[in-house]
Formats: C-alpha cells, structure tokens, sequence
C-alpha cells in the first residue's frame, strides 16, 4: 500500500513530510515525492524521485528551500501499480495549469475513460497513472472553492481513492478524502497532519480522526471541517492512539520483524490484560458487545481473513469447535466476496485483520453486513476500517506491526481466538473448571514464548544449514496444520524460498514426488494428538532422503531418531500449542533469510497492507 503524508501549519513542511514519509518506509515503495506551496504562495515546487527516500532527500538537496521554507505540502510513496515505477508516475501530480498537486492511494478503476474525456477537452498527461486524472479533473471542476471542487472530482470516480490534495489558490489549506484508502487526520492546535497511516502522525500528536469512506476533509493549522459525500457537515470522534514513537522505531534490532518476534511475550500480555477471569472459568472481552445468551444463539460461525490472519482464523475453526460446539467455517475472504455465502438468521462472522484495512477482509465484512450477519472484527489498528465498520469486536493491542510478514499479530489474534472460544464455551457446555484450566494455560502464554526466544541462537544455527534450499515442505495436523501453513508463509515471503504448507497427511496424495535430498522438511511434531502419525510421515520423508527438521516438545529425545535437526519449543497445552510452534518457524524464517540477504522488512513485490484487490 503507498503511504500519504500532507500538513498545514506554521512549520517546516518539508521536514514533517520526509520524516513522516521515513516512518512509511516499511509498507514498501519504488518510488517517493513532495509537492510544496513556496513561501510567496506563488507556485508549487515538485521535486520526485524513482527509489527511496534517501534518493527523494538528495533531490530535495539539490532544490534548496526558500529563505522562509513552505508550510503546506504533500508527500507520497508509491508502490506502482498503473505504469512502471518512473518519475513521471511518482506522485504528487500536478494539474496542467500547476495550480493543484494531489497525492492518491488506491485504484480509479474508471480512468482510461476520464483520460480520454480529458484529452478530447484539451488536457495533457505527462504519467501512466491512473491518479492523475483525478488532478485534471479538480482543475476543470475548480470555479473558487477547493472543497467543492475535490467532491466534483471525485463524484466521477469508481473504483478506491485516499487523496490529499494542496492549491497555490488556498496557501494555507489542504484537503483530504478517503474511500477504500486509509485516511487519519492528525490534530493539533496549530496544525494538521493527514496521512495513510498513523505511524507518520504519532510524533506529532496522538489525537487523531479517521475519516469514513466518503468523507472529505478541509484542513488549515488551526481548522478541520469534515463533509460527507452527500457534502454535509459531519463530527468525527477523535480517537487517541497509544503508540508512542519508540514503538515505531526499531529500538536496536536489526529489523523490525525480529523486533516484533521479540515483542510478542509482551503484546500476548497487552491482547489478554484485563480479559482473563480465572477465577470464572472465563474473560472479559467488552468489546464484543455480546451477552452470554447472544454467544449462546450463535448457530454457525464464519471466519473471513487473508494471508497470516487466514490461517490464525483456522486455529480459531478448531478452538470454536473444540471448546463451544460451534460450527465453524473460515473462508478466505476474497473467495467470499464472490461466491454465494449462506447466511442464516444466527450466523456471525468474524473478519480477522491485522491492519483493518485489507481489500478483500472489508468486503467481506461488507457482504456479510449485506446479507444480515452480526459481524465481529479482530484487528490491531484501533479505528481502522475494518474495526470500524465490523461495529464490535476485539482489538489486538499489539501495538505497531511495521515489518511486512505478520508475527506478533498472529500470535496475539490465536490467543484473542482462544479467549473468545473459551467466553462461547462457557455459555454451553465448558465448565468452570475446564475454562479455568484453560484460562490458566493462556496466563502462562508470554513465558512460553520467551521460552522459545531463548533458543534464538540454536535456531539461527539450523536455519543457516539449510538457507541455500530453494524448496521446502512444512507438514502438520489438527492444530499444526495452519501452523504450517503459516511456517511456510513466513519463509516464503522473507527468504523468496518456494515454501509449501500441507496436511502431514497429504503428502503421500501426491507431493512426496517432490521429495529428495535438496527439500527439507518442517515436521511440526509437538506433544499433543496425532504427533506419532506425523512421525510416521516424517520417516516416509526422510526414507526419500530429504532432510527433516522437527519442531517438538522439549524433553522429547525419540524424535531425535526422526530427524536431522530438533527444534525444542515448550510443553503447553493442546489448543495454544500453534503460538510457540509459530514463534520458532517465525525465528527459523528470519534467519534463513537474513543468511540470504534478503530485504525482510519490505519484501519485493509485497506491501504490508494489501488496500487493494
Ligand atoms: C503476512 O505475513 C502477510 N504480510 C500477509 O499475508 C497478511 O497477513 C495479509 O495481507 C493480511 O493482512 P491483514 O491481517 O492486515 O488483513
């Protein structure tokens, strides 16, 4: 997803876009640009460039600011998706008349047709993008009011849009709009920030607005005005946000992702605090605005997510069926958008998202709403839209994920899952002391974790064995096969090694043919049911002569018989046996792929929130 920073105010507006622009590094970009209205309010300076920002401030350099530098800008990071990644295509653009600069996230699914209707009216391109009709229309639509003039654009558009937009006619103003695209606006007394994301705002303030879709706000330093896409007046609430910049930095770790990896002991204990009840067998989750006999009604339970929360989402299918009788189905939630799925009167839906802001999550919540299920949204970014639009639910409180390949997310949305089976649970048949005992074991979570963190180094060295590998199979069952699926994820996006996932079972179906002595495999063989039948394919594994790496419990030395190499990760019980299993595939990922140089915190070709179809 590319990132949008704008500002009005009475400072340096250079400095807070590139810094914020920085802070937008980690969704992944090719290419980086500012739009500034120069002190006399003449004339908008742009000044692009193909790269990062480092190659965007060497530009700047050579573009030395006014003696009194510009305090209204906007700045943009751009993952290409219409054109290559070029100058020309970067962003901001700028209307043929130089009047206007805009910054766009998002796809104009209607713009070979706008382009065509303004060239024939006399206007001229200079990009491939999709964006820059949306400038050529706000300069044709402009009769003296910019606010309007941004609507008329934009009621021409189909497709998703987060905009910002500045004017050399309005020095001090810029505005924002937002449909299908992130947008927040950053508050302060004497200026305004708006931005894609709140990690460029957070330095700055930590009251912000996210706008809705169809919003569209006008922004000087001291005022915000909001219109809907009716065009009428509309209060947004102000959320504060409890990220500090720390958070956002990578506070001495060489990446983000391990960074992350290590956070995971304390953001497990920010996702449970407050929410464990021992003494009731039970937890507190307010936030799903569900009483016991609502839980009770539940009759069928869909799960809709994508990427890491897809497979989160189907520990959740076994935690549901396991502890509330709850018939439970997970669906990728682009496969749902489309397909004919059947919802009944007590049907509801959890949408599980990380960022709150994927493309194909939010539909799905969308036609969930439409088809008149209760929709409950799990997400770490409080007031995205996901969150927002879902109406309850529960947050993560994770804090921050910059890396691009999800971790503490997962982990923390497996732990929010099993609190919520365990709240269902005991509104049919889990007892008080089975959910206490359940209870109990999610209180031991962050331990077990720090367990695993501890074999850091021995993982580290295994991992560098086999970092020349170019295929891997990760083999599990019941609970261990979404942890396969998420081990193989993770090496996949990282390493660019081809990682499958499969049900240990599977195997023999078909893919052992793919087996010999340049394929590892990852057999996730922790204590719990169906570990010896993994083993058993796991000999059928290494009988092809591919090496085998055990993920199993600490103390269990039979395996050792099994396999190349042993990853001991704790005892723990049987339905949070995924979150230290995943902690280890996630460490074992992390140094394969820093052993093969790769870029892990901005993969290629991968964006850490996917706004798009
Ligand atoms: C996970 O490592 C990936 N980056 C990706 O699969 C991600 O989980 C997926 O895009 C869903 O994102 P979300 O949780 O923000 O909806």
């Amino acid at each position: 997803m590319c990132g949008i920073v704008g500002y009005a105010g009475n400072r340096n507006a250079r400095n807070v876009i590139v810094t914020g622009l920085r802070r937008l590094e980690y969704r992944g970009y090719d290419s980086a640009g500012i739009a500034e209205l120069n002190s006399d309010n003449s004339a908008i300076s742009l000044t692009r460039a193909v790269g990062k920002i480092s190659d965007l401030a060497t530009r700047l350099e050579q573009h030395p600011e006014e003696s009194t530098p510009a305090t209204l800008a906007v700045g943009h990071t751009r993952w290409a998706t219409h054109g290559a990644p070029t100058e020309n295509n970067a962003h901001p653009h700028m209307s043929q008349n130089g009047a206007f600069a805009l910054v766009h996230n998002g796809i104009i699914e209607n713009y070979l047709t706008l382009r065509q209707h303004l060239i024939q009216q006399g206007f001229s391109f200079n990009s491939e993008t999709d964006s820059e009709v949306i400038v050529h229309l706000i300069e044709q639509c402009y009769e003296g009011d910019l606010t309007r003039a941004v609507a008329a654009a934009l009621e021409q558009l189909q497709g998703t849009y987060g905009i910002a937009v500045i004017s050399s006619h309005h020095p001090d103003t810029i505005v924002a709009a937002r449909k299908g695209s992130p947008i927040v606006v950053g508050v302060c007394p004497t200026e305004t920030i708006v931005a894609s994301d709140i990690s460029a705002i957070v330095q700055h303030t930590n009251q912000v607005i996210f706008l809705n879709d169809g919003d569209i706000v006008t922004a000087t330093g001291e005022d915000i005005d909001i219109v809907s896409a009716a065009n009428v007046p509309v209060a947004r609430e102000t959320t504060h946000i409890d990220w500090d910049v720390g958070e956002i930095e990578k506070g001495g770790y060489e990446h983000f992702m391990l960074k992350e990896i290590h956070e995971q002991p304390e953001a497990i204990s920010n996702a449970t605090r407050g929410r464990l009840l021992p003494k009731d067998g039970t937890t507190k989750l307010s936030g799903m605005q569900m009483t016991p006999a609502d839980l009770a009604h539940i009759d069928r339970l869909l799960i809709a997510a994508c990427g890491t929360s897809l497979y989160a989402g189907m520990v959740g299918e076994y935690l549901f069926e396991d502890f509330a009788d709850i018939s439970t189905e997970v669906h990728q939630a682009a496969e749902f958008r489309y397909r004919n799925p059947i919802i009944e009167r007590d049907t509801c839906l959890i949408a599980i998202s990380q960022s709150g802001e994927t493309a194909d999550t939010l539909a799905a919540v969308r036609e969930a709403i439409r088809k008149g299920a209760d929709v409950l949204g799990i997400c770490n970014v409080v007031g995205s839209t996901i969150a927002r639009e879902a109406g309850h639910g529960v947050y993560l409180h994770a804090g921050p994920e910059i890396g691009v390949a999800s971790t503490k997310a997962f982990t923390c949305q497996v732990a929010v899952l099993a609190l919520m089976a365990i709240t269902a649970g005991r509104t049919r048949r889990l007892s008080l002391n089975a959910g206490t005992a359940m209870v109990r074991e999610i209180e031991r979570l962050p331990d077990l974790v720090r367990a695993v963190i501890t074999q850091e180094e021995k993982i580290k060295q295994i991992a560098k064995n086999y970092a020349k590998a170019e295929d891997f199979f990760f083999l599990g069952r019941g609970y261990m096969y979404p942890a396969a699926l998420e081990g193989a994820l993770k090496l996949k996006e990282i390493s660019y090694i081809h990682a499958e996932g499969y049900h240990a079972a599977e195997l023999k179906h078909g893919p052992i043919a793919l087996l010999c002595p340049e394929v590892p495999v990852v057999g996730l063989v922790p204590d719990i049911q169906g570990k010896d039948k993994t083993i058993s394919n796991l000999q059928e594994c290494a009988a092809r002569k591919s090496p085998v790496i055990a993920i199993a419990t600490e103390g269990d030395k039979e395996i050792e018989q099994h396999c190349n190499d042993v990853i001991y990760v704790p005892r723990c019980a049987e339905f949070l046996s995924p979150i230290p299993v995943v902690v280890a595939e996630q460490i074992f990922a992390y140094y394969i792929a820093r052993e093969r140089g790769c870029a892990i915190d901005q993969p290629r070709n991968l964006a850490k929130s996917v706004t798009v179809e």
